[in-house]
């Protein structure tokens, strides 16, 4: 049995990463000095903050692989500051090569969303993604819960990557002749697959011709 204090400083978990930490070590005994020097990850990832979507684990990539934001469903808000650094940092000190959003179906935000229940403070967040649900109305005529609920995961997806496509920083990249691809993928909590919904933009001009009005 373990002791209360040991519960209380989460020694369970300095255990497992000691073990992890070792076991890296045995197959590449320079991996952490080589990580420590610098990140050089090729892939931005945007997804959701729920605990069954870590992103490195989905796409099995080690640490330094991936840079990474996450947020309750995978929002990107023009004006969000936090977002747009990430996003700002990625592109343009790290050099990433690739920008994904990842949704995840059975998405506690979006169902919340689309529930419109009363949950305090986070419905402020969750206006976002009302805006999705209405801007689309019409994907989602005749449609029952599960199917709406899909639905508008997918099409936050879409939107989100909308966004993306349309700040500052992607634009003035795109504009400089900047290699950078934007992917709306969708996971599965179910069966641990990724589905890819739109494929990829690598333009202004593929933005504007595949996903800018027409995706709905
Ligand atoms: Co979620």
């Amino acid at each position: 049995m373990r002791s209360k204090q040991a519960l209380d400083t989460l020694k369970d978990l300095f255990e497992r990463n000691l073990t992890w930490a070792n076991g890296i070590k045995q197959e590449d005994p320079d991996f952490f000095s080589n990580l420590s020097q610098q990140q050089a990850p090729e892939y931005l990832w945007i997804g959701c903050s729920d605990s069954r979507v870590p992103a490195n684990q989905i796409v099995n990539l080690p640490p330094g692989d991936i840079f990474v934001h996450r947020n309750i469903a995978n929002v990107v808000v023009h004006s969000d500051l936090n977002c747009l650094s990430v996003i700002q940092y990625a592109v343009e000190v790290l050099k990433v090569k690739h920008i994904i959003v990842c949704g995840h179906y059975g998405c506690g935000g979006i169902k919340a969303a689309l529930e419109n229940s009363e949950n305090g403070l986070i419905d402020n967040w969750l206006g976002h993604i009302k805006d999705v649900r209405r801007f689309n109305a019409k994907a989602f005529e005749g449609l029952d819960e599960k199917q709406s609920l899909d639905r508008l995961c997918e099409l936050n997806v879409i939107e989100q990557v909308r966004n993306v496509c349309n700040t500052t920083i992607v634009q003035k990249a795109w504009k400089n002749g900047v290699k950078l691809n934007v992917h709306s993928w969708v996971y599965s909590i179910k069966n641990g697959i990724l589905k890819d919904l739109a494929g990829s933009i690598g333009s202004k001009e593929e933005f504007n011709k595949r996903i800018a009005e027409d995706y709905r």
